[in-house]
């Protein structure tokens, strides 16, 4: 037989080709990149360290043990690697190898990943790309999921994991990218479902097609599993590259700063006057937080989902920071069921990572209606206002504009310990409207009631007067404060009662 280092040479070809390369090559007829390819493009030149090439299956049944069942390195590329010089570890699911199913040997290939990633302190990356359970290995495989879920529960808010779905996700596999912080898919390749459209068909009777019933559309725009789509796989490796350099390491790390030529006291004189003088008309609050960040670079989360709140990381003089505005332009930014939610997730993940917040507020209120009220908004709503009350990262608040009722009190007030509040002159800190105040107060009566508290309360003094906002500022040197609170905040300590963990309204 063949000489010792020549089957470790053999193997390890046999490995890199997967499950050969007719399959490669359907892979790649379906616009797919491999699952070797895929590691090349997120990681560093020449960073990739692989594990397990040589772990096979370890089913029998079904012929599965015949040497042409058996392929070095089973249905998944594991690893750890650099994204531009920081360490990361991976797993790619082959699709060329029983379609990525996922076999005992590849879940546990996946834990010893997770593991060394929580110990290390480093982020977990996940390239779905898989046909779920291994069928030939049944319970062995549904006990493989489960090890993963576990891991994925323990490491949250330990170390960053992200999920990447770049084809088939589906049954129990979903559970994995729903637990992990950040799930973003690859537009017409991917889908994600707990069944699929045939067993839809059975039960429910309703037609659909896997792309309206899982795809990327349907996720980032109506069900809020998933946080971004992009283009196809390249475009989709490099944007989470780009994402990556925003995320600290692991929960012992800070943020990472990076080298900034935007300078910290710029000026943004559009500002004062983006603001509408009448209070009813829009404005977008994407040009605000796009004119105040460095180099007006803003990565989005879920821009298609509950569009009245925008939540994204940005960089502050280098600095990662986490944004959440009001958005003016969609529903009057209203605060309902979608965007608290959106947004209590957003601001949970930035304290869990030592990223600091930075709010934007121009809001109404609560949505009204029984929609909303049925649907639960007050336990809903009750996740952002515990989000950002829990919350011990510096918190910076600028109010723009409507700062009404409870929702003023949720944006990250004073009162739940902001540590620098602002408001423009345009700030109308209030219990609501002028209208809807003198109707109330007066039902209706002809009074000049409406002028009067329009000059008591739409104005920025009554919460400036009792400290509640630290300073009224102009719109123009918001950059400046920001950043300059920032370097303050920088040392910041505060912590929470100690507690097993809070029982956050779910
Ligand atoms: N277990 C074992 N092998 C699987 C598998 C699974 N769950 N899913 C796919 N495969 C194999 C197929 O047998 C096929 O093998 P081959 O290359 O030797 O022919 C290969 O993976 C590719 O699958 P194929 O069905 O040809 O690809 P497709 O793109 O047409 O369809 C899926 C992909 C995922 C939609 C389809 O394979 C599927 O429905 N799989 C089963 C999904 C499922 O119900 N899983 C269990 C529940 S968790």
């Amino acid at each position: 037989g063949a000489s010792v280092p020549q089957r470790i040479e053999e193997k390890r070809r046999a490995a890199l080709l997967g499950g050969g390369q007719s399959r490669i090559d359907a892979q790649h007829r379906r616009g797919k990149l491999t699952a070797r390819e895929r590691i090349l493009l997120l990681l560093d030149p020449d960073s990739f360290d692989e594990y397990d090439m040589f772990v096979e299956h370890r089913c029998s049944d079904f012929g599965m043990d015949s040497s042409k069942n058996k392929y070095p390195g089973d249905s998944v590329v594991t690893g750890r690697g650099r994204i531009n010089g920081r360490l990361a570890y991976v797993f790619s699911q082959d699709f060329t190898v029983f379609g990525g199913s996922l076999s005992g040997a590849h879940a546990q290939k996946i834990c010893k990943v997770m593991d060394q990633a929580a110990m290390v302190g480093a982020p977990v990356i996940g390239l779905n790309d898989s046909g779920g359970a291994r069928i030939q290995e049944g319970v062995e495989s549904l006990a493989g999921y489960a090890d993963i879920f576990l891991r994925n529960v323990l490491c949250s808010g330990l170390v960053p994991q992200i999920s990447l779905i770049m084809g088939p996700c589906a049954g129990g596999a979903v559970y994995s990218p729903a637990l992990t912080d950040f799930t973003f898919m690859v537009k017409d390749t991917s889908y994600l479902f707990i069944t699929g459209p045939d067993v839809v068909k059975s039960v429910t009777n309703e037609d659909v097609t896997q792309e309206q019933l899982g795809g990327a559309k349907t996720h980032t725009a109506v069900s809020g599993v998933a946080h971004r789509a992009f283009e196809n796989d390249v475009d989709a490796l490099l944007n989470l590259r780009e994402f990556f350099n925003y995320l600290p390491l692991s929960n012992r790390d800070p943020a990472p700063i990076c080298e900034c030529h935007d300078p910290s006291d710029r000026l943004v004189p559009e500002l004062d006057t983006i603001v509408p003088i009448e209070s009813t008309r829009a404005y977008d609050m994407l040009d605000i937080i796009h004119s105040i960040v460095d180099e007006r670079e803003f990565f989005e989360i879920m821009p298609s989902y509950a569009r009245n709140i925008v939540v994204g990381f940005a960089r502050m003089n280098g600095r990662t920071v986490g944004i959440v505005g009001n958005q003016p332009k969609v529903a009057s930014g209203c605060l309902d069921i979608n965007s608290s939610v959106k947004g209590a997730r957003f601001v949970r993940f930035c304290d869990a990572f030592n990223i600091p917040l930075i709010t934007f507020v121009d809001v109404p209120g609560f949505l009204p209606g029984t929609a909303q009220e049925y649907g639960g908004i007050i336990r809903h709503g009750a996740k952002l206002l515990f989000a950002f009350a829990e919350a011990t990262v510096p918190k910076i608040t600028v109010i723009t504009r409507k700062a009404y009722g409870g929702a003023y009190d949720v944006m990250s007030s004073k009162h739940l310990r902001g540590d620098a509040n602002y408001a423009w002159p345009t700030a109308e800190v209030a219990v609501m409207g002028a209208k809807g105040a003198v109707q109330i107060i007066f039902r209706g009566k002809e009074t000049d009631a409406e002028a009067e508290y329009v000059d008591k309360f739409a104005n920025p003094f009554p919460a400036a007067m009792r400290g509640f906002v630290d300073d009224i500022i102009q719109p123009s040197t918001t950059r400046r404060h920001i950043c300059h609170d920032l370097d303050v905040l920088a040392s910041k300590t505060q912590s929470n009662p100690w507690k097993k963990h809070a029982n956050i309204p779910l």
